[in-house]
């Protein structure tokens, strides 16, 4: 309702020229600095998890970790930490996709998920879909069912919803605040 979009749209901070001229950032650190908000996030975020009857949350790094790992402990589920190339230890399923300018890689411990596993993709922010896209092609090659995809924000501009429209499938995007 819009309370709700009010106090969230309250607590994120728009920084001009950030981290490149002509972006305008969308930081969510005061928002995670009031408890009220990050908790009206978190449950409403969890809620999300148990309707689409998820059995893992999966967090994309840096900031999708700070609202995914709250909600799976909420939710009951389990945590999958989907990471930048490189960082995770045991054996992995990796995946490039196309940025702005050049390209990025994630990677997740396959071995965390069965195909009885439904997951449930979280992050901050939905811009133009690649990370997210990128997310859902490494839980469908773990041979894992996809929940859906949960977003804080969804820059609607970008069409980040359209990239994701084809690795979505009939699986739901939920998101909370549409700027
Ligand atoms: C940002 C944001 C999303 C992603 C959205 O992450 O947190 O994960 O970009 O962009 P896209 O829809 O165009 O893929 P980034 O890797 O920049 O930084 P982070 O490590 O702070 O999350
Ligand atoms: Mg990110």
């Amino acid at each position: 309702p819009e309370e709700i979009r009010e106090l969230l749209l309250s607590r994120i901070r728009e920084v001009a020229d950030y981290p490149r001229p002509g972006v305008r950032f969308k930081d969510i650190t005061p928002l995670l600095a009031d408890s009220k908000a990050f908790s009206l996030v978190t449950e409403t975020m969890a809620a999300i998890c148990r309707r689409r009857r998820a059995t893992k949350v999966a967090g994309l790094e840096a900031r999708g970790f700070i609202l995914a790992a709250p909600v799976a402990v909420r939710a009951q589920v389990g945590f999958i930490p989907v990471r930048k190339a490189g960082k995770l230890p045991g054996a992995t399923l990796s995946q490039s996709y196309e940025l702005e300018y050049g390209s990025a890689e994630i990677e997740l411990h396959a071995e965390d998920l069965t195909p009885e596993d439904r997951v449930l993709v979280i992050d901050d922010v939905l811009a133009t879909g690649g990370t997210a896209e990128a997310s859902l092609h490494l839980i469908r090659r773990t041979g894992a069912q996809v929940a859906g995809v949960t977003m804080l924000m969804e820059l609607g501009f970008l069409a980040g919803r359209e990239r994701l429209r084809e690795a979505l499938g009939p699986a739901p995007l939920d998101v909370l605040l549409t700027l």
